[in-house]
């Protein structure tokens, strides 16, 4: 019968098959204890010699790590064995020899296996990386489909620049005109939220940023809900549900994997409602407090988030920036116009910003106003201003990256292991 090693637990005492590959293998005399993964999770397999015979024993003292195999033999539990079952070998097929794997288990630099990511992937680590990003993801649809938000994704080729025109991905195609990678859809969300109410948009963005940190990445995933008649503070707590459900479901599925990655879980079950709130402003204070060379009137450096994000047991909610440091679309506030309606969240333990978003400008005459003040060419926005010709209402939403949350749930040092295949300014390959 064929079995996955995932739910082995259904198979106790029975006569499996498993299709998977060869982790590892050690040998003490009549005995091979071969680790084998099949995608699903790692089990030991016990071959006998005097089982099998002295030909497949001895044939099995030559597999290479990799090597993809069909193994068949009695489901055994073992209270000592990882998963708690292991198998006990009656026979074992080969399909694909593997020899001289360059990922051993010994360690190697970051460089090395980023050389090797298709190969990198089928470690167990990175296994349990890709497992909670699948969760995260899972629980983001589940969360926006269980609240009346209906998925209505956004073009990848714009004509136009959203988050500033310093980062665009120019694009040669298109007759007469140059196309650029999406940085964000939230344009198109908007007008999507028009026509849907509660709208949501989950796809890569594009950002040719040259910065080399371990939060940034050229090619993200980005989830965007946007809602018409809401406020600032109806955008908040969206947020706040939000992160909240997505980390309550990791710790509930995949504990396992937060235990490969050894994540102190204490950290995340401390995260739940409400975030603290506090104004740019209140921010800046904190950072004079704390001794930081901080601007006043600029935007958070890295070190900033690090040091504010470090402060607060859970993630908290940054608004009222200056309006001069975000983007043309924020809306002022009409008691202090230079300040911004808007949010970002920052995660704990240092890990910044992984939420931004807010109220968008609703009347017609100041986004003429703003757009003209970025420099940004008004023929390619007219379809944007229309919504403001056309019943406009107050707004909001936000983008929130995937990659930017997966890496603080599984408390990573760096963006790049988050995302299967990383883009950045010297990754590209392979
Ligand atoms: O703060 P950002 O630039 O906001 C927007 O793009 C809005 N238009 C979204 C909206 O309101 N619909 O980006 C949103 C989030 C960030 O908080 C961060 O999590 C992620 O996208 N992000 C990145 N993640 C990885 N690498 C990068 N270079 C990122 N830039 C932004
Ligand atoms: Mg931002």
């Amino acid at each position: 019968m064929r079995a996955t090693i995932a739910d082995i637990a259904t198979f106790d005492g029975q006569q499996v098959t498993l299709h998977g590959w060869l982790h590892n293998r050690r040998s003490s005399g009549k005995l091979h204890f071969l680790i084998i993964r099949d995608g699903s999770g790692f089990i030991q397999a016990v071959m006998s010699k005097a089982t099998v015979g002295d030909d497949a024993f001895t044939r099995a003292a030559h597999l290479g790590q990799e090597t993809s195999l069909s193994v068949t033999g009695a489901v055994r539990a073992d209270e000592r064995a990882r998963g708690g079952y292991e198998i006990d070998v009656a026979s074992l097929e080969v399909h694909g020899d593997s020899q001289d794997y360059p990922i051993t288990p010994k360690e190697h630099g970051v460089d090395f296996l980023m050389d090797r990511r298709h190969l990198w992937l089928r470690t167990e680590r990175q296994t349990a990386i890709m497992r909670v990003r699948h969760e995260v993801i899972d629980a983001v649809r589940d969360f926006f489909n269980g609240r009346g938000f209906i998925l209505c994704d956004t073009p990848i080729f714009t004509p136009a620049a959203c988050e500033g025109t310093s980062t665009l991905f120019p694009v040669q195609y298109f007759e007469d005109t140059t196309a650029f990678l999406t940085q964000s859809g939230q344009l198109y969300g908007e007008a999507n939220a028009m026509a849907l109410g509660k709208v949501y948009g989950f796809g890569p963005t594009f950002r040719a940023e040259k910065s080399k940190t371990r939060r940034h990445l050229t090619e993200f995933w980005m989830v965007e809900p946007e809602m018409a008649y809401a406020d600032l503070g109806d955008v908040i707590s969206l947020a706040e549900g939000l992160i909240t459900s997505i980390v309550a479901r990791v710790l509930d599925k995949r504990r396992t994997e937060l235990q490969i990655l050894e994540r102190d879980t204490t950290k995340l079950e401390a995260v739940t409602a409400p975030f603290p709130r506090i104004t740019y402003d209140d921010a800046a204070t904190i950072l004079r407090e704390k001794g930081l060379p901080f601007a006043y009137g600029t935007d958070f450096g890295g070190t900033d988030e690090t040091v504010l994000s470090e402060h607060f047991d859970r993630p908290v909610a940054i608004t009222h920036y200056p309006t001069t440091i975000k983007a043309f679309y924020m809306k002022p506030d009409p008691q202090q116009p230079d300040k911004a309606l808007c949010v970002d969240v920052l995660a704990p333990e240092g890990y910044g910003e992984i939420i931004g978003g807010g109220q968008r400008v609703d009347d017609l005459d100041l986004l003429l106003r703003r757009i003209r003040e970025h420099g940004l060419p008004q023929e390619a926005f007219e379809w944007y201003l229309d919504l403001r010709r056309y019943g406009t209402v107050p707004h909001g939403g936000f983008g929130m990256g995937i990659e930017r949350c997966v890496s603080w749930i599984c408390k990573l040092e760096h963006v790049r292991e988050t995302i299967p295949y990383p883009r950045m300014l010297y990754r590209l390959y392979p």
